[in-house]
């Protein structure tokens, strides 16, 4: 019989290595499941006829086999909907198979303006929407300020799969997402982007630069299709929720924003 003190221990510790969610009432061995047991196990001596364990056997993958298998199969979408089923049947981030839901985009996809955040949390995980949480609510209302809301603007992230405990994703992880953001991008053909956060930020436009030198200057990006579009980073509202202090900094990117928007003719919401 475990003490109620124990218990509290096994908590505390099982949320401080990021386990904060219930995703099945009863435990899983996953050792004595089949298809564990099968991969585990080296491939049959036999050259002439492959037995089932050694013909699912398979052999690990690098990064850049990786990156190619995702090359591949971004830029055979034509279309979202295409993208949408191509990220669904890509093996090459293990995210997806802690992740509840794939986290694909929201918004509008003709918008002349596109956001691109980091990963989704636990409530975008839930819905399968970007940025429906305490900090995609921050960033809505600040956004509804100058005239931008889901009506005129699109949004998605580098990452579709949340992180388990909202850790950072790694370079991998990253690696493998790109392809299909690159694509994204391609297939909604935005005039300007807005990147939030330094993951977004550093993904797309690489650079030395952390968020708080690179944030609020408008930049070129040239997409893998050849467009140029317009692209400025600004702080993760996550982090404003945690540093208030820098909301003052935060606003006059926006305020830049709206400025170039209004000169490019981009139609904003009434009351901004
Ligand atoms: N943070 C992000 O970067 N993206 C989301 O969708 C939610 C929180």
């Amino acid at each position: 019989m475990i003490s109620s003190n124990t218990l509290q221990v096994l908590m505390s510790l099982l949320q401080e290595i990021g386990v904060d969610e219930i995703i099945s009432p009863s435990p899983h061995n996953r050792f004595k499941e089949k298809n564990v047991e099968r991969k585990s196990k080296a491939p049959s001596s036999s050259t002439s006829e492959p037995s089932s364990s050694a013909s699912s056997f398979a052999p690990p993958v690098s990064r850049k086999e990786l990156s190619e298998a995702a090359c591949i199969a971004a830029q055979s979408a034509n279309s979202l909907e295409e993208l949408r089923k191509a990220l669904e049947g890509f093996e090459g981030c293990s995210l997806k198979h802690t992740a509840i839901n794939l986290v694909f985009g929201d918004g509008n996809p003709k918008a002349r303006v596109m956001l691109i955040g980091e990963a989704p949390g636990a409530d975008e995980d839930r819905q399968g929407l970007p940025f429906v949480g305490q900090s995609g609510q921050l960033l809505d209302k600040a956004l509804s300020a100058i005239g931008l809301t889901r009506r005129n603007f699109y949004i998605t992230n580098i990452i579709p799969w949340r992180p388990p405990g909202n850790r950072q994703p790694t370079t991998q992880e990253t690696e493998a997402c790109l392809p299909f953001v690159k694509r994204h991008i391609d297939l909604v053909s935005p005039d300007f982007l807005i990147l939030v956060g330094g993951t977004s930020a550093k993904a797309l436009l690489g650079g030395r630069d952390g968020i708080m030198r690179s944030r609020g200057l408008w930049k070129d990006y040239r997409s893998e299709a050849g467009k140029k579009i317009k692209v400025i980073s600004i702080f993760h509202p996550a982090y404003l929720l945690r540093s208030p202090g820098q909301k003052r900094e935060f606003w006059l990117d926006l305020i830049k924003i709206k400025k170039s928007l209004l000169e490019a003719e981009v139609k904003l919401e009434d009351g901004a």
